[in-house]
């Protein structure tokens, strides 16, 4: 996601409060996503596929497996701060385009939501 910046520049303060999911192609892993619950929310972070490995499915077959366990862990409303160039990509999987927009370290992005109640 950030090849360029040291590995501290992902750590969170919050992610031993995370569920960290992983997608393994026999013993490899290929894509990541780590999910932060907060009561009837949660928010989604650092989604990302090995370059080599991006557009082979990985990455939606675990924002899929994702979805499902926040539903079985109570969340009915899952956000995401997506960068601008993959609303698209979000889109696939029923998450909308909110009013809010900012730019990080000269990336922009949207937040975009689902509720997964709506299915
Ligand atoms: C975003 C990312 C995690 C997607 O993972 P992936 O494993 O490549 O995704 P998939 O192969 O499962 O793609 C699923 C579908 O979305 C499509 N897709 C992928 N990227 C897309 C994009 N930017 N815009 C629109 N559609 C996109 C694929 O073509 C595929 O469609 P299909 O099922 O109709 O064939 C990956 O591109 C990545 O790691 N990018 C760099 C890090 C990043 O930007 N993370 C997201 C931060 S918001």
């Amino acid at each position: 996601m950030w090849p360029d910046q040291p590995i501290d520049y992902i750590k969170l303060e919050d992610d031993e409060k995370g569920i960290h999911f992983g997608f393994f192609n026999q013993d490899q892993l290929v894509s990541v996503v780590s999910l932060f619950i907060d009561g009837n929310s949660a928010q989604f972070r650092k989604f990302a596929t090995d370059a080599k490995e991006q557009g082979k499915g990985y990455g939606g077959k675990l924002l899929l497996h994702m979805m499902e366990e926040a539903v079985n862990c109570g969340v009915n409303m899952l956000w995401c701060n997506a960068r601008l160039d993959k609303a698209p990509f979000y889109e696939k999987f029923g998450m909308i385009k909110t009013s809010r927009h900012f730019i990080k370290d000269g990336v922009a992005f949207v937040v975009m939501q689902k509720d997964l109640l709506s299915r």
